[in-house]
């Protein structure tokens, strides 16, 4: 599918990785550049699509034409995404989400003289993608079609499968990370999981071609 076959859609893409503060100079953060979601919000944008980017830490140019919304932290990212959300179409969470952040950040930066350091302790950030099946769910406005991505090490199709389920989300973008796999590379492959159908395996390729296959997927259930 190409062409404008998402013209007078609303969508939303989050993007890159959270940080989450430890004190004023540093953060706990992950390994996403923000490549697939800058494609996916690129290519919805050259197919017609209004679209909100909520970018996380991410070091790329803004794509033309397209509403960029910057955060940094998990709770940042989940208040951009639900007010993004509120009259789209569909949603795409290709952002790395913190899934635990310092329950209390440090209001100084913490010094290596004097005592040992103490533990950072963590607390549970909110699962945005859950929460967007659940809103959903529950009835409440919803976009139509919500898409989450995940990176996993091993296991990749069972562990998948079970988030496909324990999110409720209509499609999961599954990928196997590791050595030269995904993290900042200019190529990605992935197994696309879908909600009570046939899974969808897109080969090795650029990143443009694999959100080209996304949107393929999201038009199909917008119509
Ligand atoms: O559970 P996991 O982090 O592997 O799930 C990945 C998917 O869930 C991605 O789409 C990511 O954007 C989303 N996510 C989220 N909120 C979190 C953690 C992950 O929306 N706290």
């Amino acid at each position: 599918g190409a062409g404008a076959d998402l013209a007078g859609r609303r969508v939303v893409v989050s993007a890159g990785g959270t940080r989450e503060a430890i004190d004023p100079v540093r953060f706990i953060g992950n390994r996403s550049s923000g490549l697939q979601g800058y494609a996916l919000a690129r290519v919805a944008a050259a197919r017609g699509a209004s679209v909100t980017l909520v970018a996380a830490n991410v070091s790329l140019p803004d794509p033309a034409g397209v509403d960029v919304v910057r955060v940094e932290s998990a709770l940042q990212l989940r208040d951009a995404v639900i007010d993004a959300v509120a009259d789209a179409d569909a949603v795409v969470m290709a952002a790395a989400v913190a899934d635990f952040r310092p329950v209390a950040p440090r209001l100084t930066k913490i010094k290596k003289t004097g005592d040992e350091p103490e533990a950072i302790h963590l607390t549970k950030n909110p699962d945005i993608l859950a929460e967007l099946g659940e809103r959903r769910r529950a009835g409440e406005k919803s976009p139509k079609v919500i898409v989450g991505f995940a990176a996993e090490t091993d296991d990749v199709l069972a562990n998948g499968q079970a988030k496909l389920a324990r999110k409720g989300c209509d499609l999961l973008v599954v990928n196997q990370v590791g050595e030269n796999l995904a993290f900042g590379t200019p190529d990605n492959a992935a197994t696309v999981l879908v909600a009570g159908g046939e899974a969808v395996e897109i080969p090795r390729g650029p990143k443009d071609d694999l959100a080209g296959v996304v949107w393929d997927l999201i038009a199909a259930r917008l119509v």
